[in-house]
């Protein structure tokens, strides 16, 4: 791309062809009810952007027209530099509800994005048993969903996302069904498994502190129709650990991110700690 573009929350003298992914004056209509408009969002390599916001105010929806899994009605998204019209190889997605298939095994179930993705059988017998145990699996390869504890059910769907070896890993609040103690332990998990190869990461949740510790920047959607409202960059050093939970910046971040979201109606909604 040679087409320098600013968008009022890019970095001054940033181009839109220096980031994995851009959103640039999104905007997204279901009927008569605009969900979301003018959302402009950059991704760099390497880089975890946390999002939060009300719900339904289209986190999901934003993550799918990422995905190239819907269409939207104003701007683009690019994916290095490339409009995204459809699904393409390179992006995962991780659900909350885990979006396994209850009739295929783990072993399956991992195998499915590489079959999808055309990979030959040789390279799925190599790289589904390494991802499988990469998430802590091994053992588990023969089992079905349904015989699989809530938080193993997502250390499953990691699995199936990680083996593309994406180099864009969408993630629409993976730990939002996990009890708190599991979620924790996946949280770093996950940290560290990012942390081997590092991706581009969008990570959806409605946990203030979850998206602080995960997130480079945290991107708050406002408003109906909503839009990006405020990014708010996280200075806390990487690796990240469960030290970091303690450090007073941590708190300092998690009340900015708080204050800035958090109005009356939404106060409901939101918990400072999840725990
Ligand atoms: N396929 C669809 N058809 C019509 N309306 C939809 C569709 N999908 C989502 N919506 C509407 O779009 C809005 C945004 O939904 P979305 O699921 O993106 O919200 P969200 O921010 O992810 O919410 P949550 O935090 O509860 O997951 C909601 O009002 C929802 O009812
Ligand atoms: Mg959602």
């Amino acid at each position: 791309m040679d087409q320098v573009r600013e968008h009022p929350l890019s970095e001054p003298g940033h181009s839109t062809s220096e980031f994995r992914i851009s959103v640039v004056g999104l905007g997204k209509r279901y009927g008569d009810l605009q969900v979301f408009e003018d959302v402009n969002l950059d991704v760099g390599d390497s880089e975890i952007v946390s999002i939060v916001g009300p719900s339904g105010c289209g986190k999901t929806t934003l993550l799918r027209c990422i995905d190239g899994l819907i269409d939207y009605n104003a701007g683009e998204v690019l994916i290095e530099g490339d409009r995204v019209t459809e699904p393409r190889e390179g992006v995962a997605m991780v659900f909350q509800h885990f979006g396994l298939f209850p009739w295929k095994s783990v072993y399956s179930n991992v195998a499915y994005g590489l079959e999808l993705a055309g990979a030959k059988k040789s390279e799925i017998r190599e790289k589904v048993p390494h991802f499988i145990e990469l998430v802590g699996l091994k053992g588990f390869e023969d089992r079905y969903p349904y015989e699989l504890s809530g938080g193993m059910q997502q250390r499953c769907g990691f699995a199936r996302a990680l083996a593309t070896e994406p180099s864009v890993l969408l993630m629409d609040e993976p730990f939002g069904a996990i009890d708190a103690q599991t979620r924790e332990i996946l949280q770093f998990e996950l940290l560290r498994i990012w942390g081997m190869n590092r991706t581009s990461m969008v990570f959806v949740t409605h946990s203030i502190e979850e998206a602080v510790l995960m997130g480079d920047r945290v991107v708050i959607l406002k408003g109906r129709p909503s839009t990006v409202s405020d990014i708010i960059t996280i200075d806390l050093e990487r690796p990240r650990t469960r030290e970091t939970l303690l450090m007073p910046r941590f708190s300092e971040l998690k009340e900015q991110v708080w204050s800035t979201l958090v109005d009356d109606v939404m106060r409901a909604e939101y918990v400072l700690s999840d725990n």
